[in-house]
């Protein structure tokens, strides 16, 4: 397991605010076929996981009453994968979540130094910390030679991030894959977060931080309250296909942000070509 230490967190945000903001268009197909999978997945999940990839087999039910947090692990054995999936906002206690933007000490993760995740989605993995934690180690038990891979859209694009930070602190390599992220936390959280998933660089980044067009969402809740992005962006646009993605390296208002979008819009609930729960594809 890896070690961590304050100083190096503190001169890894100073390296990336020196980056200058880079925006290259054009992705290898080979990543942009798994982005569209981990976003039918998480399209899937505001729908009992309809028509999600035939090679995936459904593990276990995530869920918390009070906090109507809802997902799943799911198991691709012809990757020799282990996939957590998060539904987004689905409920008006899911709402009340979303709306809660007083940050909360990440204490759960107390080697993230002074670190703070969105107070709302706080609560949602405090709620099902537990479950998630004894689901994934079963499985890593019983299938030690898996990768572990996080994803969601919306609410549950925040809920992965942060089950994703939590469990990198156990497992190696874990991958995230991000659809209409809001902002999930503050500067030392997402300097955290960019070292543990390599995020400094697309050649090496586990974090993929998928936004669209001019979705809204990822311009919430306002970096004037703390909040800053993390991972790599790629920004989809359309028509969708590889050639049309953006990556988006270094500051922190490009691509995506920039587009003035605010709140739901039609950008934010459809990701290439798939709306949340519609069972389209
Ligand atoms: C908002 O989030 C904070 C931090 O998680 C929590 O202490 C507080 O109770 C929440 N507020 C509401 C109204 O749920």
């Amino acid at each position: 397991m890896k070690t961590f230490s304050a100083t190096r967190a503190l001169s890894f945000s100073a390296a990336i605010g020196q980056c200058l903001a880079a925006t290259t268009q054009g992705i290898p197909g080979s990543i942009y076929n798994r982005l569209v999978e981990m976003a039918t997945i998480s399209q899937a999940a505001y729908a009992d996981l309809c028509n999600i990839p035939a090679t995936i087999t459904t593990v276990e039910k995530i869920y918390n009453a009070q906090t109507d947090i809802n997902g799943w692990v799911l198991r691709d054995d012809s990757r020799q994968e282990i996939i957590i999936v998060f539904r987004g906002t689905g409920s008006d206690t899911n709402l009340q979540l979303d709306t809660n933007y007083t940050l909360a000490p990440f204490d759960s993760l107390p080697k993230c130094v002074g670190c703070a995740v969105h107070g709302g989605y706080y609560l949602g993995w405090i709620s099902v910390q537990d479950q998630v934690e004894s689901l994934v180690q079963k499985q890593a038990t019983q299938y030690p030679e898996y990768t572990l891979t996080v994803t969601g859209h919306s609410l549950g694009a925040s809920m992965a991030a942060i089950t994703a930070g939590q469990l990198s602190a156990i497992y190696d390599h874990v991958r995230l894959y991000t659809f209409g992220e809001p902002r999930t936390g503050n500067l030392a959280y997402a300097s955290y977060m960019n070292e543990n998933f390599e995020a400094a660089s697309p050649e090496t980044t586990r974090f993929f931080r998928v936004t669209h067009a001019d979705d809204g969402i990822p311009n919430l809740p306002p970096t004037e309250q703390g909040y800053v992005h993390s991972g790599i962006e790629y920004w989809s646009g359309e028509p969708h296909s590889a050639y049309s993605t953006f990556v988006c390296t270094g500051s922190e208002v490009q691509c995506c942000e920039v587009q003035g979008g605010q709140g739901v819009n039609d950008a934010h609930v459809t990701y290439f070509g798939m709306a949340s729960g519609a069972c389209t594809w």
